[in-house]
């Protein structure tokens, strides 16, 4: 089974920016620094944010929290959940995504056997729609090559009960990649900085402006299909649900405004520090987990029967390590390790291996790329929640998952 397109069905969103004829394609902008942060940064955040997490506290909360439930298909290769568009609403299924901001879906005036297989969004039924006025245009591509891009308008986006306007791309051109995928559309979760159309701002950047939401967070729960046995999981936004996690969230400050981009100080497998730090960013969008190719290596000269594989062009692992209890890859942030069971190392089922170890091997869970930023995909997402926090000083608050 050839499966490399799967590494990233989605992921990172590399930047084109349309310029009259001309286009320019800017990858990896560093924006944003961050000032430096105190060292009670931890402290200040626990104590701001412990009076929302109780699970009252979000029952309570009538105004400025939605919940939206997400599923993922097998091999948990994305998550997607309802969003509502237009008036009356379209319900979309959105695939909500930390690594690009825009927001877009097919248009009905595409038919496309792409833009078919999937719910489109009719504007001319929606009484809100209002199509950009400077007749700009969104043009996105992802870290996997996949495309698209249409023109852009505004209209009520419903997300879990929050509703704001908010611009959004109507696909008349997408690549076929998007045929296998179940979701409907993608909803960008970036900061506004990433948005394919300069000056056009995110749905949390204006959710928070018009204080349409109680907390400027986006808080991600989304299980494996094994640990949550098919029950899916959700996206919270303007809240944080505390019973979703084991202790403390620990702060992750962003290093450069764009993507989540945080600091990975380490990586362990099993315990053993490889002595390996990069530049990381926390992506929803990407299914596996991305490194460079040395820490790759590294990583999977610990696991036993562990090797590369020319024809699936990706790292394989015994699939029996499914079945794994102990050992883990950890990854360290802001002093705190946070792991994924060596069971989750073993992703999708590719075969049978080669030499005296010969059985079903898998996929590995973690894969190197030539990317300038390794990527903290649904592998590890799925083992810890995340609340992507953006405050005044942006942070992912991480913690593991119940
Ligand atoms: C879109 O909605 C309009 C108005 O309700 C309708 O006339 C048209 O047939 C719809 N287009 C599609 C492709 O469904
Ligand atoms: C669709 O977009 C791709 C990528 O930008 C482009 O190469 C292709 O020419 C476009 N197709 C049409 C029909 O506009
Ligand atoms: C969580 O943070 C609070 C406030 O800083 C602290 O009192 C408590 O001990 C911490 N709990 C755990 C399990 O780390
Ligand atoms: C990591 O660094 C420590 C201390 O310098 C050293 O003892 C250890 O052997 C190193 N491990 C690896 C895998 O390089």
């Amino acid at each position: 089974m050839k499966i490399s397109i799967l590494i990233i069905p989605l992921g990172i969103a590399t930047l084109v920016l349309a310029d009259g004829d001309s286009t320019t394609s800017v990858f990896e902008v560093p924006l944003v620094r961050n000032p430096t942060y105190r060292g009670d940064f931890q402290a200040q955040m626990q104590k701001m944010r412990n009076r929302y997490g109780s699970p009252e506290t979000i029952a309570a909360a009538k105004k400025g929290v939605g919940l939206v439930p997400v599923t993922s298909p097998a091999f948990d290769t994305e998550y997607y959940g309802p969003v509502k568009i237009g008036t009356p609403g379209q319900t979309f299924n959105m695939n909500f995504d930390t690594g690009s901001a825009d927001i877009w879906l097919a248009s009905s005036t595409c038919s496309t056997t792409t833009c078919k297989s999937h719910r489109r969004f009719n504007s001319s039924s929606s009484t809100t729609f209002r199509l950009d006025p400077a007749k700009r245009r969104f043009r996105i591509e992802y870290g996997d090559g996949s495309y698209a891009n249409g023109p852009i308008g505004t209209d009520m986006v419903n997300v879990g009960g929050i509703q704001i306007r908010q611009t959004i791309g109507l696909a008349t051109n997408e690549s076929a990649d998007f045929e296998v995928s179940k979701m409907d559309g993608m909803f960008g979760l970036a900061f506004s900085s990433y948005e394919s159309v300069p000056g056009v701002k995110t749905f949390m950047t204006n959710a928070i402006a018009k204080k349409a939401v109680a907390l400027p967070v986006v808080s991600a729960y989304l299980p494996s299909l094994r640990r949550s046995g098919g029950k899916g999981g959700h996206y919270l936004f303007g809240a944080i649900d505390s019973t979703k996690f084991h202790g403390n969230l620990t702060y992750v400050p962003v290093t450069v405004k764009g993507y989540w981009q945080v600091t990975v100080q380490d990586v362990l497998v099993s315990g053993q520090s490889l002595n390996s730090s990069y530049q990381g960013i926390v992506d929803t969008g990407t299914t596996l987990v991305i490194l460079d190719d040395k820490t790759t290596a590294a990583v999977h000269s610990k696991i036993k029967g562990a090797y590369f594989d020319k024809q699936e062009q990706g790292w394989v692992v015994p699939c029996s390590l499914s079945k794994a209890q102990t050992g883990s890859v950890g990854f360290r942030l802001a002093g705190r390790v946070f792991e994924v069971p060596m069971a989750d190392i073993a992703w999708e089922p590719v075969g049978k291996g080669k030499g005296k170890l010969g059985g079903e091997i898998c996929y590995s869970g973690v894969q190197s790329i030539d990317s300038p930023v390794w990527i903290l995909g649904d592998v590890f997402i799925k083992n810890n929640y995340c609340v992507f926090d953006q405050s005044a000083i942006p942070s992912v608050g991480i913690a593991p998952l119940q």
